[in-house]
């Protein structure tokens, strides 16, 4: 069942290249540049009218809410709030009815985002859903639903149906971008294209796996370990934090990469690995910068970049190669050497991968 990987982890982790064409099959109308998916419900006139997308959800589901908010504003100039669906629930929230809101759950069944949902609805808001498994509670409570089509994903650390959140999210950018006219038919098919050749990008990087596990020994004996980005990167460094944790039980914190001089800089010595997400994209030469104040502390270098890319070489003790993509799909490919390497560090500290301590599948329960 475990199709010969030593875990399901591993097993859906090779798995996103494949899942990730299942989501986008059937949606993508390349010649019109444009995205069909009438399940959701939003109507070509709701699309236009809408004045807010508010989008609550969990743990991974909520990293991908952020990268969501980027590709909404950028592509369809809709203003976009992203929220802790825990937070919400407890904070006398305001829905309008020309808001529409995205509920993100792999399960479909986690407890605050049911709640965020129901406060959402009960102020007249409109709620699709973004889920994995088919008629759970979230999409059975939304008016209408995007459904990610992974598959079954039984690893507690999510990875395929963080992958295909973030693909069904560029394609409701693209198709609320192109209702409200912010989007251009050529740009949407550059995207579109792009997002089409993405799973054959991702069968790269994960084919050519061989470099983490250098990087997995170098870091199994770290306490602490920083992730840093920008941009989309951002909501990277969060996830790549989150694997970390979840399964090596090493302390990992995700970080935007403008933030830290704020605070995590003080944090900075020989000790401390810093991974950093810095794909040559429009944020690279400031990722970058960042770069050289980790060095300048002594701080030992991760860098996930683009292949070819020499002044990472010059600073970075290691890195991972991604193939040169254009910036909008650059989170499906960065992510995945950061799920590898959290895969590897945790097999070799030999704890239970699938069912790290203390955590459950799906949380039904606050
Ligand atoms: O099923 P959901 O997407 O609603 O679950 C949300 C979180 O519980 C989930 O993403 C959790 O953070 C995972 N263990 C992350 O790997």
């Amino acid at each position: 069942e475990r199709g010969g990987y030593k875990h399901f982890m591993l097993k859906e982790i090779h798995e996103q290249p494949d899942v990730v064409e299942a989501t986008l099959r059937g949606r993508i109308d390349l010649a019109a540049g444009d995205v069909h998916a009438t399940e959701m419900g939003v109507t070509p006139e709701f699309a236009k009218e809408l004045r807010r997308v508010y989008i609550v959800a969990c743990g991974t589901s909520h990293h991908a809410g952020i990268a969501g908010r980027y590709w909404i504003e950028q592509l369809a100039r809709v203003p976009t709030v992203v929220e802790l669906a825990s937070e919400v629930r407890y904070r006398e929230p305001i829905f309008f009815p020309d808001d529409l809101v995205i509920a993100i759950s792999q399960s479909g069944e986690t407890a605050d985002t049911i709640a965020a949902l129901k406060a959402a609805k009960a102020q007249g808001a409109k709620v699709l859903a973004l889920c994995n498994v088919l008629d759970s509670a979230i999409p059975r409570l939304s008016d209408g639903a995007l459904y990610t089509h992974a598959g079954p994903e039984i690893g507690v650390a999510s990875t395929k149906a963080f992958t295909t959140q973030l693909a069904a999210l560029l394609l409701l950018a693209v198709y609320l971008g192109r209702r409200r006219d912010s989007l251009p038919a050529e740009r949407g098919r550059e995207i579109l294209q792009a997002l089409w050749e993405i799973p054959s990008h991702m069968r790269e990087v994960l084919g050519d796996a061989d470099y983490v596990h250098a990087i997995a020994k170098r870091l199994v004996h770290a306490k602490d370990v920083l992730f840093l980005g920008r941009g989309l990167g951002f909501p990277i460094a969060l996830e790549g934090a989150l694997k970390l944790k979840e399964i090596s039980y090493a302390h990992a914190e995700g970080y935007a990469a403008g933030e830290m001089k704020h605070g995590p800089i003080a944090l900075i010595d020989e000790a401390l690995p810093v991974i950093v997400v810095c794909p040559r994209d429009a944020h690279y030469d400031k990722t970058f910068s960042n770069l050289q104040e980790v060095r300048a502390r002594e701080g030992q270098v991760v860098a996930i970049a683009t292949k070819g890319d020499e002044s990472i070489l010059e600073i970075a003790q290691h890195h991972v190669w991604i193939p040169k993509v254009p910036d909008e799909v650059g989170p499906l490919l960065t992510v995945l050497p950061l799920q590898l390497i959290a895969y590897y560090v945790a097999n070799l500290k030999g704890n239970d991968v699938d069912q790290p301590r203390n955590l459950a599948k799906t949380v039904t329960v606050e």
